[in-house]
């Protein structure tokens, strides 16, 4: 059975996107198979992150009934990330009501699926959450992108979705920030790993790889591989 993990967050921009690509390429890397799905059908732009925007099965084909969910998934032939990509153009055709359908159409494809998702709680997102039976929140270590998470992982709570934890993303370290410790008392849910502001990521994504694999020594890199052996250790054998 495929496991669903939205990687969701309250703010837009703070590295769903970055973070949902390079978990599914790190598990992937040590052997899980592990796929990303662009569950932001508005926003949609994980073929842009891995540098094949024209596509003609998408997850929007999929979800519309056009395309089988085999045809939409692609190999990031470098990094070896699967994926499953949505259709870079705005798509209004494909709704909250449409994503509810995710679960069905993604089962059997791998046996972890990381959902990018859509920022805040429109309906977009709270359908991916709804699809999904776990979330990992992204944050950044300030008190509004803290707020808004902690709305979304209430609604998470309420909708019955696990919350495996946050991910610190775009840390400086230094004294303007709050801290991990800080961050997870305010959440109430544990931190998974603190990822750095790294330039490797901006180069990476010019290069259209994922950073773990483009520059699998940087200190971005290296955190968001802790990050996904933190999963994998915490569930045992997946
Ligand atoms: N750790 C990091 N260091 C430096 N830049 C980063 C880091 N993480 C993400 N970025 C950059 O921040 C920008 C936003 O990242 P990303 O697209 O992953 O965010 P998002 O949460 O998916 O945004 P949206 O809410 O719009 O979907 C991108 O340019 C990305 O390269
Ligand atoms: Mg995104």
């Amino acid at each position: 059975m495929t496991r669903l993990v939205a990687i969701a967050s309250g703010k837009g921009g703070v590295g769903k996107t970055t973070v949902a690509i390079n978990l599914a390429c790190a598990l992937s890397q040590i052997g899980l198979d592990a796929v990303v799905v662009d569950g932001d059908v508005n926003g949609a732009n994980v073929s842009l992150h891995l540098g094949s925007p024209k596509l003609k099965a998408t997850l929007h084909s999929v979800l519309s009934g056009k395309s089988k969910p085999s045809e939409a998934l692609y190999l990031h032939t470098p990094s070896g990330t699967r994926l499953v990509p949505g259709d870079i153009a705005m798509n209004k055709t494909i709704t909250g009501n449409h994503l509810l359908g995710l679960a069905r159409n993604i089962e059997g494809l791998a046996h972890v699926a990381l959902i990018d998702s859509a920022p805040g709680l429109t309906d977009e997102a709270v359908a991916v959450l709804k699809s999904a039976s776990e979330v990992i929140v992204i944050t950044t270590p300030d008190m509004p992108s803290v707020v808004d998470t902690l709305k979304t992982i209430n609604a998470a709570k309420e909708l019955g979705v696990s919350v495996r934890g946050a991910i610190i993303n775009k840390s400086h370290g230094d004294e303007h920030e709050l801290e991990a410790a800080n961050v997870s008392k305010l959440l109430g849910v544990p931190i998974i790993g603190v990822v750095p502001e790294d330039i490797s990521v901006r180069e990476s994504l010019r290069m259209k790889h994922p950073v773990v694999y483009s520059h699998p020594d940087s200190a971005a890199a290296m955190a968001l591989k802790r990050c996904a052996e933190t999963l994998v250790r915490y569930r045992g054998q997946d």
